[in-house]
C-alpha cells in the first residue's frame, strides 16, 4: 500500500475531510489513539531548518506509539552522498513512512516513485500540506470553512500553494494578493479552481486592500522563505505595501481571525500588533500541527 502525501491534492474532497475528523477527535480525545501505531517506525528527514514540523511530528509519532527517527542533510547526503533513488529504496525497507522536508520538490517525487513505504512531504519548495491541514482545523474551529473568505496577503510560496487548494477544496472563497511577479504559479492556481468544492473559488489580485476587505481569515507568511535569502532585501522593497498592519487588519471583517504558519518576520510581513492581536491564532495553529500530523500517520496506516 502506498499513499503518499506530496501535495494536498494526494487527498480528495472525502479523504480531507476524514483527516479533518481524525484531527479534531486528536485533539479532543488523545487518548483514544494512543498506542495505535504501535511498532511503526517514522523517518523525518529535514535538508532545512525546522522547529514546529520537527517537535510536532516527533511527538506525535512518540504519542501514537511509533518511534520517529529524525535524521538531517548533514548525515545523509540526500542527493550527494548517494542518489536520491538509492537512499529511497534503503530506507524503504527500514521505514514504514518516509517524512522529508526538502528544497527540491523532485526529490520527493523520487523517493515516491523508489519507496514502498508512503512519502509524506514536510515542506518542499512547491508546497508544505502538511501545514495546509493544521491551517484548516484552526479555521474549522471557529466558522464553517464552506463560504469563508481566506485571504492570503504576501509571497505566492510553498505555503500560499498548498492554502489556495486546501481553501478551495473545502469550499472556500480564496484570495491570493501579491505582488506583481511573486503570484501563485498559474498551474496551481488552476488545479484549485479545477479541484474547487460548490462555492469554492480562486482569486488572484495585486492590490492587498481590495483583498483584505470582508475577510474573514487574514494569513500571511515571510516574504523570503528558506532559500529565498539572498533576495532579502529587494523583497523588503517589492513586499512592503503587502505588510500586515493594524490598518491593513481593520479592513477585514469586523470578526476576521489572523494565521500565519510561523516563524514569523515581526516588522517584515506582519506587525507586532497584529500578530499579538487577540483575534490572532497563531499559537493555536501551531498546536494543530501536532494533531494533524497524528490524524495524517493514522490515515497513512489505515487506522480510524
Ligand atoms: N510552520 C512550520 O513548518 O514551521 P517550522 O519551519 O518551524 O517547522
Ligand atoms: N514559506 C516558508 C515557510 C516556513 C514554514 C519557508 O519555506 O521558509
Amino acid at each position: 500500500m502506498s499513499r503518499d502525501f506530496l501535495q494536498i491534492s494526494d487527498l480528495d474532497h472525502s479523504d480531507l475531510t476524514q483527516v479533518l475528523q481524525l484531527s479534531a477527535s486528536a485533539k479532543s480525545d488523545p487518548d483514544r489513539y494512543s498506542g495505535k501505531l504501535s511498532g511503526k517506525t517514522i523517518g523525518l528527514f529535514f535538508e532545512k531548518p525546522s522547529t514546529r514540523t520537527r517537535v510536532s511530528c516527533e511527538v506525535a509519532a512518540v504519542d501514537l506509539g511509533a518511534y520517529p527517527l529524525v535524521l538531517r542533510q548533514e548525515e545523509v547526503g540526500l542527493g550527494t552522498r548517494e542518489p536520491v533513488k538509492d537512499a529511497a529504496r534503503v530506507l524503504t525497507r527500514y521505514l514504514d513512512i518516509l517524512a522529508f522536508r526538502v528544497f527540491s520538490h523532485s526529490h520527493l517525487e523520487t523517493l515516491a516513485a523508489y519507496s514502498e513505504a508512503p512519502v509524506v512531504n514536510l515542506l518542499s519548495d512547491r508546497g508544505h500540506p502538511c501545514q495546509a491541514l493544521a491551517d484548516l482545523q484552526t479555521i474549522a474551529e471557529h466558522r464553517e470553512l464552506p463560504g469563508t473568505r481566506l485571504v492570503f496577503v504576501g509571497d505566492g510560496n510553498n505555503v500560499a500553494n498548498s492554502l489556495l487548494v486546501a481553501g478551495a477544496m473545502t469550499g472556500m472563497e480564496v484570495v491570493i494578493s501579491s505582488p506583481e511577479g511573486y503570484e501563485p504559479q498559474s498551474s496551481v492556481v488552476s488545479l484549485a479552481t479545477e479541484l474547487a468544492a460548490s462555492g469554492g473559488s480562486v482569486t488572484v489580485t495585486e492590490d492587498p486592500r481590495t483583498a483584505i476587505e470582508g475577510a474573514d481569515v487574514v494569513y500571511t507568511d515571510v516574504w523570503s522563505s528558506m532559500g529565498d535569502e539572498k533576495d532579502a532585501e529587494r523583497r523588503r522593497s517589492d513586499f512592503m505595501r503587502y505588510q500586515i498592519d493594524e490598518e491593513l487588519f481593520n479592513l477585514a471583517s469586523r470578526d476576521a481571525i489572523f494565521l500565519h504558519c510561523l516563524p514569523a518576520h515581526r516588522g517584515e510581513e506582519v506587525v507586532d500588533q497584529v500578530i499579538e492581536h487577540d483575534r490572532s491564532l497563531v499559537w493555536d495553529q501551531a498546536e494543530n500541527r501536532l494533531h494533524s500530523f497524528k490524524a495524517l500517520l493514522l490515515y497513512i496506516a489505515g487506522v480510524t
